[in-house]
């Protein structure tokens, strides 16, 4: 018999006919209430079985974790928490689960901390918290596409292997087939990568964004959201050597025009997530109450995670100049008193995240975006203003998370720009095609990033960005 989804079931109205059902224990109480989960939502299905019409030895493998198929009629419950159940009839066991090696493992029901559940990456998507995230990751996901295919952009496939640092801070993987115990050398003495695979030095992308600029000079609006890289030596917890990114870029965009999308964007998405996952947002808004119980109430957070997306939504996003920002942060108390790490005394300082966080937490109360950066501190493609030291730059900055987006006006006048790369000593002969964008119908336009897994972070309140990607990538760390 073709089985059911839970989540289908737990909507429907009792019948007479037999239903099956597939899934995980989670949980056999009294030889008699088999609580199953099957991953399409964060109910469990209560499955009541009349022990005395079964098999002891059959009973026995009822155990947590094991996978079984349950057939029976959906009745209305009397129990509490449910309003129907199934009256079990048959129970087939499809995948046994030992109890005594579930008990030395993450599946077993007792309280694990998030870093026991990293250890079992494998197995922590069985747990209610992982599945809520997981579940919620995946409508972010699609929200971010139906946006913007509602708003008319183009999905546009960036490259995953590359020859070009998108964002000149050489921070990348490599990509080579080369021997490295012993790879081919010129004559210089150095490795010899025209012998490579690709003829030359390639590395994984760490942004999508030069070659989005290429399409969006012919399709107009595009986006890409695909996983980026960046062998940065952070270890935070808001920091991915592989991160999901989602990048628009539109010609004829100036940055109030991209200032705008991406706080229409956030708020669109951040809704749907509202709309489609409330009994996941309902379960990781408890799950967050409990852990900031074990935390002093000056850092206990006054809304609780639902009010938090809702405030997102209702209120605009703070837009301040860089020099505004600064001249604040000069004058903060935490700068007075000597209690940042990173004390700011002068215009032109590249702000920290305990400087973004006090804006944004303590200062303005809501979430910001900082713009006109100092050309020094951004990267070379930003357009530069009329007052030589600034660009049209911008940050957004959320509660808890710091930076969520990054984006600009992009410099389409050839010939600032390649002075630009000359002294920030970006190799022209690399970039000759970005270069030529500026010479074949060039126009304003501009775009944004945002990492995909601190917006998740953001909407489910989890505090390190390694639980909000099935297998996190971080300095030392490439389990499974
Ligand atoms: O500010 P970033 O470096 O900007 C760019 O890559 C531009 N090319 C984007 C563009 O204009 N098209 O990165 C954009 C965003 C950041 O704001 C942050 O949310 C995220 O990407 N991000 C990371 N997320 C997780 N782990 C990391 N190591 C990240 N680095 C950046
Ligand atoms: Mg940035």
């Amino acid at each position: 018999m073709q089985h059911i989804e839970i989540s289908k079931i737990l909507t429907s109205k009792p019948a007479a006919i037999e239903i099956t059902v597939k899934g995980w224990v989670r949980s056999f109480r009294s030889n008699r209430f088999i609580a199953l989960n099957d991953g399409s939502t964060i109910k469990n299905l209560q499955c009541v079985v009349d022990f005395e019409n079964f098999d002891e030895k059959l009973l026995d493998k009822i155990t947590v974790g094991a996978a079984i198929a349950v057939s029976g009629e959906l009745v209305a419950s009397l129990g509490q928490g449910q309003d129907v159940e199934i009256q079990v009839e048959k129970i087939e066991i499809l995948g046994e689960a030992d109890p005594e090696e579930v008990k030395l493992t993450i599946l077993s029901p007792k309280r694990h901390t998030l870093e026991t559940l990293r250890e079992q990456a494998h197995l922590r998507i069985r747990t209610n918290t992982f599945g809520a995230i997981m579940r919620v990751r995946s409508k972010l996901a699609f929200a971010v596409h139906e946006y913007f295919q509602k708003n008319n952009f183009h999905y546009f496939h960036s490259p995953i292997i590359t020859g070009s640092d998108a964002e000149g801070a050489g921070e990348m993987f490599r990509v080579s087939v080369l021997d490295p115990k012993s790879p081919p050398l010129n004559d210089a003495g150095e490795v010899d990568y025209k012998q490579d695979f690709f003829e030359k030095e390639s590395n994984l992308t760490v942004s999508g964004q030069l070659e989005a600029e290429t399409y969006a000079m012919g399709l107009g609006k595009v986006y890409t959201f695909g996983p980026t890289f960046r062998a940065e030596n952070s270890n935070t917890s808001r920091h991915l050597a592989e991160f999901w990114m989602i990048e628009p870029e539109m010609a004829f965009f100036d940055l109030d025009a991209n200032m705008d999308l991406a706080e229409d964007f956030i708020k669109y998405v951040v809704k749907y997530a509202l709309d489609h996952c409330a009994d996941d947002l309902e379960f990781l808004e408890n799950r967050l109450l409990q852990e900031e119980k074990n935390k002093p109430q000056a850092e206990r957070s006054e809304m609780t995670l639902r009010d938090k997306l809702k405030f997102i939504i209702e209120n605009n996003f703070k837009r301040v100049t860089y020099t505004e920002a600064i001249e604040i942060l000069k004058r903060s108390k935490p700068n007075q008193k000597k209690k940042f790490k990173f004390l700011i005394d002068e215009w032109g300082a590249d702000l920290q995240s305990e400087h973004e966080r006090f804006l944004v937490e303590k200062h303005f109360k809501c979430p910001v975006i900082l713009f006109d950066y100092p050309a020094k501190i951004k990267a070379f493609y930003m357009r530069l203003n009329d007052d030589g030291k600034t660009v049209r730059a911008m940050d957004i900055l959320f509660p808890g998370i710091g930076e969520i987006v990054g984006g600009s006006q992009r410099e389409e006048r050839y010939d600032v720009l390649l002075d630009k790369m000359k002294a920030m000593d970006i190799s022209e002969e690399e970039l000759y095609w970005y270069l030529d964008l500026r010479k074949f119908g060039t126009c304003v336009h501009s775009g944004f990033g945002l990492g995909f897994e601190r917006l998740v972070q953001f909407v489910t309140g989890m505090g390190n960005i390694r639980d909000v990607i099935p297998y996190p990538r971080t300095p030392g760390n490439a389990e499974f």
